[in-house]
């Protein structure tokens, strides 16, 4: 089969189509045809091998995962011995987190993994795009406890994280406040969010008003920088930032707003579950950004790597003349 490869951290460039081995089902996984994945800001900073203080984790000199990706939607092509929840033939979506290798032709994972049936009528490249952003935006956004009425501003609302985060913040009854560059604004309010503040002409920080929770969604705010937007107990959301697991430790014990930074986040079948039932009640949908084929692997990075995409870059596996 096919599979986008890399020996070594560095640009895109490093990564190249290589015939490999089919994975073989044990027991307890199925084996999925991938027809389609997305490229995430996790498959970027793996392939990059970046923070450095990552490789201890993910290999010091050369990456340990050869294979990327880890969203995906697919066909079953063949389950193990013990597997009752699938059969041949099913279309299925979800995302394999930690062991990545989705981009690929096929791919074997755990039937008690974070994977589902396809929403009903979905098609494969819309659902590949749903569960990276979406987990790890109701990982971010869960501490908040959010309820019908309370006030949530999402920073990067635009983003693959953020576009989630918006329609999730909304589905818990909160007022959502997005915030994002001026292309973006029109998109952000069509997902839902109450009002949009346009970040090229507004610092949210100076206008006054305050929340019950902020979502940094892009990884350039800080807690100190938010503080003051915050109402008494409130608490701020980061994806990133090793100084937030200290800030979290902190707030916890002193002061009446808190920090919370769900690492590692956790990928579970329940959560996949939930948001094919979200999508099935027309409540949430992927955005996506640009498709390209497999075999344009290096340029769908290059354009993740410039953090600009809005939403999601789906990577399409239609030709399987290796498989
Ligand atoms: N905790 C985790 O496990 C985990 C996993 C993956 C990613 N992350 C982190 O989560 C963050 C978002 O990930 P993502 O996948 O949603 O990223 P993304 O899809 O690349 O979205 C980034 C968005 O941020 C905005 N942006 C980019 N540069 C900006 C800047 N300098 N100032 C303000 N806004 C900027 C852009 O929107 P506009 O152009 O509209 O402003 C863009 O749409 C990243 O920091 C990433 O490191 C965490």
């Amino acid at each position: 089969m096919r599979a986008v490869v890399h020996d070594t951290y560095g640009p895109p460039d490093v990564l190249r189509l290589e015939d490999v081995d089919r994975p073989v089902p044990r027991d307890d996984e199925v084996l999925i045809k991938v027809h389609a994945t997305t490229v995430s800001r996790t498959d970027s900073a793996l392939r990059a091998g970046q923070p450095f203080v990552s490789r201890f984790i993910t290999g010091l000199r050369r990456p340990r995962r050869r294979i990327l990706g880890s969203d995906l939607a697919g066909v079953v092509e063949a389950v193990g011995s013990t597997v009752t929840e699938f059969k041949v033939g099913d279309h299925v979506f979800g995302i394999n987190p930690w062991k990545f290798g989705t981009h690929a032709d096929f791919l074997c994972m755990r039937a008690g993994g974070a994977l589902a049936p396809t929403p009903a009528g979905m098609p494969f490249d819309e659902a590949a795009a749903v569960c990276d952003g979406a987990i790890l935006a109701l990982n971010a956004i869960r501490p908040a406890r959010l309820r019908t009425g309370q006030r949530i501003l999402i920073y990067g609302a635009s983003g693959s994280i953020g576009t989630a985060a918006v329609q999730l913040a909304r589905s818990f009854g909160a007022d959502v406040t997005g915030v994002c560059r001026t292309g973006s604004i029109e998109l952000v309010r069509s997902l839902g969010a109450d009002e949009v503040i346009d970040s090229t002409q507004e610092d949210f920080t100076k206008n006054g008003r305050t929340y019950d929770a902020i979502l940094d969604a892009v990884g350039n705010l800080t807690f100190s920088r938010c503080r003051g937007s915050l109402k008494p107990g409130g608490v701020y959301l980061a994806t990133d930032g090793l100084q937030n697991l200290v800030l979290t430790l902190w707030t916890a014990r002193i002061g009446d707003k808190r920090v919370r930074f769900p690492i590692p986040p956790k990928f579970t079948k329940q959560d996949v579950v939930f948001l094919k039932q979200l999508i099935e009640a027309g409540k949430y949908r992927a955005v996506i950004d640009r498709r390209y084929p497999l075999e344009e692997i290096v340029e769908a990075t290059r354009y993740v790597d410039t953090k600009q995409k809005t939403g999601n870059v789906v990577l399409t596996i239609t030709d399987n003349r290796w498989s």
